[in-house]
C-alpha cells in the first residue's frame, strides 16, 4: 500500500526557467554599479535550488552567503516562531544585500531576517526576493521587491520546497493533496 500523496503540477520546469531568467535580468538592471558589492543571501534550505539558478542569471558579480531559517517542523502550518542559524557576516556593511527565499507565506521569516540583518550589520541597502508569494496568508507588512509567481493559498512542494523534508528535488512546483 502506498502512502504517497497525490501531486498536481502548478508551475512547470519550463515556466520556472523562463521566470528565473526574467528575475535575473531585472536584478542585473537594478544593480548596475559593479564597484558596489552585491551579496545574495539564500535562506536555506528551501531557497537553495532557486538561488543556485538565480545567481547564474544575474549578469554581474555577486557574493553568495547562506543562513538557515525554520518555522515549520513537519507541519504545513508555520509555528509563528522563526529560528535562525548563521555564522557572522563580516561583509554586509557597505554592501547591497538581496535576501532570497523560496516562498513568502505569512511573511514572518523574511521580515525577521531582514530586520535583524539591518540592525546588526547595516548594509547599504536590503531587498527581498521570493520565488513564490502567497499574499492571502500574510500576517506582517512585507512586500517582496522581486516576486516570481503569486500563487493561491495551497501547500506546494518541489524546486527546493519540502513537505517534512520530502520533494525538494522535484524539478517542478506541485500542489500536494494529502
Ligand atoms: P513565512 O515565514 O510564513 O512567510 O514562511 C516562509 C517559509 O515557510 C518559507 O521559507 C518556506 O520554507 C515555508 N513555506 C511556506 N509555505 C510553504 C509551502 O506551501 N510549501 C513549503 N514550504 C512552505
Ligand atoms: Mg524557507
Amino acid at each position: 500500500m502506498s502512502t504517497t500523496p497525490k501531486k498536481k503540477t502548478l508551475i512547470s520546469r519550463e515556466d520556472i526557467e523562463r521566470k528565473v531568467k526574467e528575475m535575473g535580468a531585472q536584478i542585473t538592471a537594478d544593480y548596475p554599479d559593479k564597484t558596489r558589492k552585491l551579496i545574495v543571501i539564500s535562506v536555506l534550505k528551501g531557497a537553495m535550488v532557486f538561488t543556485a539558478d538565480l545567481i547564474r542569471e544575474i549578469k554581474r558579480p555577486v557574493v553568495l552567503e547562506v543562513l538557515i531559517a525554520g518555522s515549520y517542523g513537519a507541519k504545513t502550518e508555520s509555528s509563528g516562531e522563526v529560528n535562525l542559524k548563521y555564522f557572522s557576516f563580516d561583509t554586509l556593511k557597505g554592501a547591497d544585500v538581496l535576501l532570497v527565499d523560496d516562498i513568502t507565506d505569512t511573511g514572518r521569516t523574511l521580515l525577521a531576517i531582514g530586520e535583524r540583518l539591518k540592525k546588526e550589520y547595516h548594509p547599504l541597502s536590503l531587498k527581498y526576493c521570493t520565488f513564490l508569494d502567497k499574499p492571502a496568508r500574510r500576517v506582517v507588512d512585507l512586500q517582496a521587491d522581486y516576486i516570481g509567481y503569486e500563487i493561491p493559498d495551497e501547500f506546494v512542494v518541489g524546486y527546493g520546497l519540502d513537505f517534512a523534508e520530502d520533494y525538494r528535488d522535484l524539478p517542478e512546483i506541485a500542489i500536494i493533496e494529502p
